[in-house]
């Protein structure tokens, strides 16, 4: 008798499929987008190109000639001020041969010299000369500005930009997220969100899309954060986060999808109430003594202001790569099919007192340190699980068809019960659509 062989139970391997919409269907993904490097490569120019792309926040750019390296996925990007104010985009790439131009994260210039030969561009991309011109016969320099993302837009600060000329607007791409993304943003009391200058950075050993497929996902949280949860709950029935280990689905909570692969989850029905939100947040050092110094200094609006001290109470998810968890934002890199870096920056507000942004940066702490390693350490798991090539799908039919879950709105939303996977399959609707190159 042999070695009984249990692989041959499961699916042959099959050729790999040929057209985009192979390897989506209704309630289900395809490995391979999680592992191919050459679907990757094309996701970088047919996404990340493509679409409205997350660049940056203006308040990283506070004054004229500021700069700020970043990605539009692989490409490396200078998105800069110029000294009228005005921002553009330019690729991180000398037009002499190809070194990277600015190798700071940030800071302020009027110019960059090339470390390589030395030639030297304007911050709006213009090259302004290059060493020793009587050794090029013939030389136009207008020839070689630098490359730029041809259309960079802004909403309330947040900065984008696209390849595309046939894009939407960015307001129209942003679509149903607008409202969600202004009550983000209203939450400071005047508008003003600032992104501070550190960020919190993580890599991992996985696919850019599974920190997409995360975000939205009101599935997990009681059992991939089961010890934050725990923590939670000896401190009280409803701390946050903690509803989401009973049964999430019999409670107000949502998922909404809201067009163009974005998403939004809502957690604020388990809130009531002005100050309800601070009043259920998880332990922080000084926060009793905190609290009675805010209603002694600020009597009228202390319910308020100790509110905004706890996050928004969404996680907003505007594809491909823009989160806001929290009062964080959150910017996903790819770095190649198995890589990829995470960057989450914290916020202050304006029109607010000190010591309310101080206790913000506290909450802010939080979860990044906290809770991202739990979701990170399951992107890492399922990239190792999806080495197996016998086992093809990846399931997203969490939800799908079932009765009196969703409901429509006018405006084309579908809201459903927290936990179906209905962001999934929307923004992979998106992703097809990118990747079958419709504009
Ligand atoms: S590569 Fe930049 S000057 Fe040569
Ligand atoms: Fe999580």
């Amino acid at each position: 008798m042999g070695i009984p062989n249990e692989l041959s139970e499961l699916a042959p391997v099959q050729q790999a499929p040929k057209r985009w919409d192979d390897y989506i269907r209704r309630d289900r993904v395809h490995r391979e987008l999680y592992t191919e490097d050459r679907i990757f490569q094309e996701e970088m120019i047919k996404v990340f190109g493509q679409t409205w792309v997350y660049l940056a926040h203006e308040s990283q750019l506070p004054e004229p000639n500021s700069f700020l390296s970043v990605r539009m996925g692989l490409r490396p990007i200078i998105v800069t001020k110029d000294r009228k104010g005005v921002i553009h985009a330019v690729f991180n790439r000398c037009s002499h041969r190809a070194a990277t131009l600015c190798r700071e994260e940030s800071g302020v210039a009027k110019s960059f010299q090339c470390p390589y030969h030395g030639w030297t561009f304007r911050n709006t991309g213009e090259l302004v000369g290059a060493p020793w011109p009587q050794g090029y016969a013939d030389f136009d320099k207008s020839e070689f500005d630098l490359g730029k993302v041809s259309r960079v837009e802004t909403y309330r600060g947040f900065i984008f930009g696209t390849l595309n000329e046939n894009a939407p607007t960015l307001e129209d791409h942003l679509g149903n997220a607008r409202p969600w993304l202004d009550y983000w943003i209203d939450r400071a009391p005047e508008g003003e969100v600032i992104v501070n200058s550190g960020a919190h950075r993580m890599g991992y050993r996985g696919n850019w899309k599974l920190a997409y497929d995360n975000a939205g996902d009101g599935y997990h949280p009681s059992f991939s954060h089961r010890s934050l949860l725990e923590m939670a709950s000896r401190l009280g029935d409803s701390k946050d986060m903690s509803y989401f280990g009973k049964t999430p689905d019999d409670g107000a909570m949502s998922i909404h999808s809201l067009g163009n692969g974005h998403s939004v989850l809502d957690q604020r029905p388990n809130f009531d109430g002005p100050g309800s939100i601070w009043e259920n947040q998880r332990p922080q050092p000084g926060r009793e003594w905190f609290e009675e110094m805010i209603r002694e200094k600020y009597p009228d609006d202390a319910d308020r202001l100790l509110d905004v001290c706890a996050g928004a109470q969404i996680n907003l998810s505007i594809f491909p790569n823009l989160l806001l968890i929290g009062n964080q934002i959150q910017v996903i890199e790819p770095l190649a099919v198995d890589r990829t870096q995470l960057t989450w920056n914290a916020t202050t507000i304006g029109g607010v007192p000190d010591e309310i942004n101080t206790m913000r940066m506290r909450t802010q702490e939080d979860f990044p340190a906290f809770g991202e390693p739990d979701d990170q350490a399951n992107f890492e798991e399922v990239q190792r699980g999806l080495a197996v090539p016998e086992a093809e799908w990846i399931l997203m039919n969490r939800g799908l068809d079932v009765e009196d879950w969703q409901e429509l709105s006018e405006n084309g939303v579908i809201k459903s019960a927290v936990t179906d996977e209905i962001h999934m399959r929307s923004y992979y609707g998106e992703w097809l659509r990118l990747m079958n190159g419709e504009k």
